[in-house]
């Protein structure tokens, strides 16, 4: 099986007062993340995968309403913005699998969905464009974070498990997948995000995207069951 190749080093160098806050807050997240969560990338995992599955559905939901009122064509946004929450959920329900969350961390994802959801929806009010790049930034911080978690499994600190089967499914893995393979998809996953969302943020900017430049997605099984 051939890994996905992907450029980890992409950033988008804030330009502008929307930028710079987009980029102070996700770097300010990535701290509370970094204190809370120190090396157990498992359940980093799972508590930040509910939270990166909240920003495709919010944004596809108000260009959805935006397209109605408008009687305007969406040019294809509210289904890339829905792949991608699904997306993020399949990560979501990858991860359960590999690791599972504490009482504490499930409160915790209690509370931030409440303030995660609001906060991004009249984000994305105010700014669309703001909103879009705030994501990026948070998937230029996944596409980090995975990358350690893959050295915490190639130096063995991490135990390089099966891989779940929902995962072998969804991805369409072999029999033989492990828990490094399933880190590598999500990975590309996430680089996709990242250079989908720089990118509305740049076309909500006026800047010139080039869509040949972006990490591309890797194969999924659209509509999986969960249970088999
Ligand atoms: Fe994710
Ligand atoms: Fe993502």
């Amino acid at each position: 099986m051939s890994a996905p190749v992907v450029d980890i080093c992409v950033h988008h160098a804030p330009n502008g007062l929307s930028d710079r806050i987009a980029y102070g807050f996700t770097k300010t997240l990535r701290f509370c993340a970094d204190t809370f969560f120190a090396k157990r990338y498992g359940h980093r995992a799972i508590v930040l995968e509910t939270v990166a599955a909240v920003p495709g559905m919010v944004g596809a939901t108000i260009n959805h309403l935006k397209c109605l009122r408008r009687m305007c064509d969406d040019k294809g946004w509210i289904r890339t913005l829905m792949d991608e929450a699904e997306n993020e959920r399949m990560h979501l329900m990858t991860f359960i699998e590999v690791a599972k969350p504490t009482l504490f961390e499930r409160l915790v994802i209690l509370g931030v969905q409440w303030v995660f959801y609001l906060a991004f929806f009249a984000l994305y009010l105010v700014s669309a464009k703001t909103a879009h790049r705030v994501v990026g930034y948070f998937e230029e911080e996944a596409v980090f974070s995975y990358t350690l978690y893959l050295k915490e499994i190639d130096e063995g600190r991490s135990k390089n498990v099966p891989a779940p089967e929902v995962a072998k499914r969804y991805w369409n893995l072999p029999d033989s997948a492990t828990l490094r393979d399933v880190v590598l998809v999500v990975r590309a996953d996430e680089a996709h995000h990242r250079d989908v969302n720089h990118g509305f943020a740049n076309e909500l900017g006026g800047i010139a995207v080039d869509k040949a430049r972006m990490a591309p997605s890797p194969y999924h099984e659209s509509g999986i069951k969960i249970a088999a």
